[in-house]
């Protein structure tokens, strides 16, 4: 079986890298030519653990992996095209824009030769895999292909093992031949028994909408019991375990923290609302999780100020820039949210990150970047944990403090024991406790 996948991000990327490991041989096209370049040298474009080995592997020894970026040349000998391409929200109006998805369907519509299947695998509204279908059969027979909605669940950070071992996958398509084709391509899984969910279309892109909004629920859920512990004295972490350890509960998506951010969840969550209020209905447990997720980095930073009692001029030391540890993706960065909003207040932010500097540079040229969690702590009285990193789970906290007084922690990820930086001499404040 060929394949070929249209979008090198991070889940075009780790699809084509995984099928290559599973042993078919791929190609993954992009229009960005400097990517397709990096890539064909075997350099990953962003940090994900695990991959520049695959790439490696793939590229130079079994050569089961390629690179290119003409659409035409790479599609017209697959069996099955991956569409892996970005959904963004569009502006100010939290529809998905598939401004992407139509012009490859457009592309792919004047580019196939012989029968094959199209995949939708970008996270697409219920509707969209029908309308690529529609796009393409404008141009060639219904006979010579078909769709398919085969959402991917990634997480960044551990992509390549939850691609390789992955809850479930599921599988929409209209008939026996498009199953039977998807089937035989995720048969590598079937070893490890993975379960395979075959379903209609439709009910397959909204599996996708409807967990990745669980979880987000989830999140704002957590966090608003949160805020409610640490008005009465409890402990949101105590709560959450109370809570996690009954199985229908789970203790998954239960830590309280400064929001849900990344690429994924906010655009997922503004999409599915906006789907429901096209079709007439009203997500309105989504519109609240949306909204509070919003709002809360400004509580976050209002009580960071109020606690610290932070004045323009003074400096605040920002530990972590990723939406999350384990990946240099800052696309709707809680950290460098509250990062901004310090900065407009005139605080100076000193920070560090372990892997996502560059990135989170071009956001905002105003942070100070340091070359590690000490120099970002020197010279200031306040320190926020944004992400929580391996690295920032044993700092050196009586080095840190070095015999100053008056020094504030804001451990927005509840990493630390609040009673040993107390102890040191620190003002300690946790999430929910
Ligand atoms: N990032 C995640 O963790 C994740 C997880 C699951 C699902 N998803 C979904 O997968 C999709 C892709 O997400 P991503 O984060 O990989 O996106 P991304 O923005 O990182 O990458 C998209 C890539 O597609 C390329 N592209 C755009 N138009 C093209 C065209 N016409 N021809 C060739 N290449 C083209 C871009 O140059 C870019 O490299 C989205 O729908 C997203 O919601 C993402």
């Amino acid at each position: 079986m060929k394949l070929a996948i249209i979008g090198t991000g991070y889940v075009g990327l780790i699809t084509g890298s995984c099928f290559a490991e599973f042993g078919y041989e791929t190609v993954c096209i992009d229009k960005n030519q400097e990517r397709v370049n990096e890539l064909k040298n075997s350099k990953c474009p962003f940090y994900e653990p695990g991959v520049e080995d695959l790439l490696d592997k793939h590229l130079n020894k079994t050569k089961l992996l390629s690179f290119s970026s003409s659409l035409s040349e790479s599609i017209k000998d697959a069996d099955i095209i991956f569409i892996t391409v970005g959904t963004p929200s569009k502006r100010f109006e939290g529809e998905a824009d598939l401004t992407y998805v139509w012009n490859v369907a457009e592309e792919i519509s004047e580019n196939i030769h012989k029968y094959c299947v199209v995949v939708t695998k970008s996270t697409v509204p219920v509707g969209t895999t029908k309308k690529v279908k529609k796009i393409i059969a404008k141009k060639i027979s219904e006979k010579n292909f078909d769709v398919v909605s085969n959402p991917e669940f990634l997480r960044e950070g551990s992509a390549i093992d939850d691609f390789m071992r992955p809850d479930r996958v599921v599988i929409g398509c209209e008939n026996k031949k498009s199953d039977k084709i998807m089937k035989e391509l995720y048969r590598p899984l079937y070893l490890i028994e993975t379960p395979i969910i075959s379903t209609t279309i439709e009910s397959s892109e909204i599996i996708k909408y409807a967990s990745n909004s669980f979880l987000a629920t989830k999140i704002s859920f957590i966090n608003q019991v949160a805020d409610l512990c640490e008005e009465v004295g409890a402990n949101v972490q105590d709560v959450a375990k109370g809570m996690g350890i009954d199985r229908r509960i789970g203790n998954k998506y239960l830590h309280a923290g400064p929001g849900y951010g990344g690429s994924c969840f906010p655009k997922d969550v503004k999409a599915f609302i906006k789907t429901a209020e096209n079709n007439n209905l009203d997500l309105s447990i989504l519109s609240a999780v949306d909204q509070f997720n919003e709002e809360r980095v400004n509580s976050i930073v209002n009580k960071i100020i109020s606690k610290s009692n932070l004045k323009k001029g003074d400096k605040v030391t920002l530990l972590g820039l990723s939406f999350k540890p384990n990946t240099d993706d800052v696309r709707d960065s809680t950290s460098l949210k509250i990062a901004k909003l310090l900065i407009d207040k005139g605080i100076i932010i000193k920070s560090y990150d372990p892997e996502a500097m560059e990135n989170a540079k071009l956001e905002n040229s105003e942070l100070v970047l340091c070359k590690d969690a000490y120099k970002a702590c020197e010279a200031t009285s306040v320190i926020v944990i944004g992400t929580e990193w391996n690295e920032f789970r044993a700092l050196n906290f009586f080095k840190i403090k070095n015999n100053r007084e008056n020094l504030y922690i804001f451990d927005l990820r509840n990493i630390y024991n609040p009673e040993e930086l107390k102890d040191l001499g620190y003002k300690y404040f946790g999430t929910g406790k």
